[in-house]
Parts: structure tokens; sequence; C-alpha cells
């Protein structure tokens, strides 16, 4: 994960191949070679790039995961979101230019980080003197776990917690005082999540993308009922979703075209 991407990078950059939207272009190109000391700003960067990697992908495909299991459970918000964003594309898909006018999708983003956040107990801290919190006195180096998943729980806070609402997050004339959002989800303090601003713009890129064109509903057994997932988590440092069954189909056959049409024209 260290290496072997960042040395194909290199590679590339070297015989003038490596596309401008690699994370690694203007390192290679600029930082790296301007450095008092091009090897150790080298090893720098490989660790940097690399972390972000580690940091960034098994929480993004929890909260993802996480999406698709409520948007099987919660098919109200589903129909909600659509509304919205069939009111501000009419018909195409998605891009970064909605992103002030699809605010129910960022509420959908938010909701999945509280419901079941990705990282529940966080990483553990170091306090740095000693501290009195709540009428507990904290040793300096003392290990401090934040219950992350407990405060974005909390009924006095989230009402009906273990319900999926996006909608506690909106301020309107019937919830005119909306709910915190849910920041403890990246951490706290100097070590909160440095990728938190990347992770929400790809989140509600792709939670719009995917309402937009497809249907998420629950899958059927061989009786034609409906199946309804258990919403079980696997327990760890990082909480996921177990595998579980639902249908996702284009919304009609032109929302199918629409996807085809985006991908031919990526490739
Ligand atoms: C849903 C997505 C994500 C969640 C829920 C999440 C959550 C967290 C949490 C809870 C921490 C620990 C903070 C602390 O110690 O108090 C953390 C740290 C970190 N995250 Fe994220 N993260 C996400 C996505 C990303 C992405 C996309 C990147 C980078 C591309 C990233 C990079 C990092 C890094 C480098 C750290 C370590 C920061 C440090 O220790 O100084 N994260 N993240």
């Amino acid at each position: 994960m260290v290496h072997v991407p960042f040395t194909l990078a290199k590679n590339l950059h070297d015989a003038s191949e490596l596309p401008d939207d690699c994370a690694a272009k203007a390192f290679l190109a600029d930082v790296i070679p301007s450095s008092s000391d091009p090897a150790y700003m080298e090893y720098v960067v490989r660790s940097a790039l690399a972390g972000a990697y580690a940091a960034g992908t098994d929480t993004t495909v929890s909260a993802l995961q996480s999406f698709f299991l409520a948007m099987t459970l919660y098919p109200d918000v589903q129909k909600e979101a659509q509304r919205e964003i069939d009111s501000v594309c009419h018909g195409r898909l998605p891009d970064f230019s909605d992103y002030e006018s699809l605010p129910y999708v960022h509420t959908i983003v938010k909701e999945i980080l509280r419901w079941n956040p990705a990282v529940p107990l966080n990483i553990v801290h170091t306090s740095a003197q000693d501290d009195v919190y709540g009428g507990y006195y904290i040793p300096k180096g003392s290990l401090v776990v934040a219950n992350i998943w407990a405060i974005l729980h909390d009924p006095a806070v989230y009402a009906d917690p273990e319900s999926f609402r996006p909608s506690r997050f909106l301020r309107s004339h019937t919830n005119p005082t909306p709910e915190p959002d849910p920041d403890a989800a990246y951490g706290f303090g100097r070590r909160i999540c440095v990728g938190r601003h990347l992770a929400h713009e790809m989140l509600w890129i792709t939670i719009a993308s995917v309402l937009a064109a497809f249907d998420i509903v629950k899958a059927k057994d061989d009786a034609g009922r409906e199946i309804v997932p258990p919403g079980e988590y696997y327990h760890g440092f990082m909480q996921l979703p177990k595998p579980f069954r639902c249908e996702i189909r284009p919304r009609s056959v032109e929302h199918e075209k629409l996807v085809l049409g985006a991908v031919d024209k990526d490739s």
C-alpha cells in the first residue's frame, strides 16, 4: 500500500504518462524535486498518500454500505431524495454544480454517519496533561477512548436515535431547532479526520448519483415475500453492515441510458 501504487505513479511520471488527476502528480512534479532533501520528502509523500488511502477507504466503504442498508429499510427517505434530485436535475445526472441545491442529500450523508458511525470508538487519544472532566480525574498520559457511537445515539440530543431520519438536520417550520451535525463521527481536536471534507463530498456525489438513477428496494424470497434486512453490523475498530440482500435497479429505461451514457463518456 505504501510502495506499489507510488512506485507505479513515479514510473508513469518519469515516462510523462501520469494523468493530471493523480494525487501523486503535484508531489512528483514539484514538491519532491524542489525540496532541500528530496529523498526524505519522497518518504514523507509516500507515507502521506498511503495514510490517506488507509484512512479513507474502509471508512467510506462502511458509510456507503450503511447507505444501501438505510435505503432498503427506509423507502420514504429514498423517495424524498429522488423528488429533490428530480426537481433540480430534470433528468440529468447530478454534479458538483448542484451541491448547494440538494440539501436533503446532504442530510442523508450526515444521518449515515450518525446512525452507524464507521469508527464507533474512535482512535485512542492520550491526555497531554492532568485533567478533570465530569468529576473524573484524568492523569497525564491516560488513554482516552471516546465513545462516538454513544455520543451520536444520545436520546437527549437525537430524538429516537435508532431511526434513520435525515430530516432531523433540516430547519423547517415543523422542526425549528434542527439536531446538531454529527461531527463526532470524524473524531476530535487536533487529530480530527483530515479527510472529512473530501469524505462528505465523495459520499454526497455518490449518493446523489445512485439515487438519481437507481431504485434500491427489498429483495424477494422464492415465495415473493419481501426480505427485510435485519440491519446487523460487524463490530470492531471499524463497523460495517453484515451482508444483506437488496435489489438495485434502474428507475426507468431512460435512467439506464443515462448511466450507460456516463460510463461511455468516462471510458
Ligand atoms: C466516512 C468517511 C470517514 C470517516 C467516518 C472518518 C473518520 C475518522 C476518524 C474517527 C478519525 C480519528 C480522529 C481522531 O483521532 O480523533 C479519522 C482520522 C483520519 N482520517 Fe478519516 N474518516 C473518513 C474518511 C477519510 C478520508 C476520505 C480520508 C483521506 C483521504 C481520511 C483521512 C484521515 C486521516 C489521515 C486521519 C488521521 C488524522 C490524524 O491522526 O491526525 N479520512 N478519520
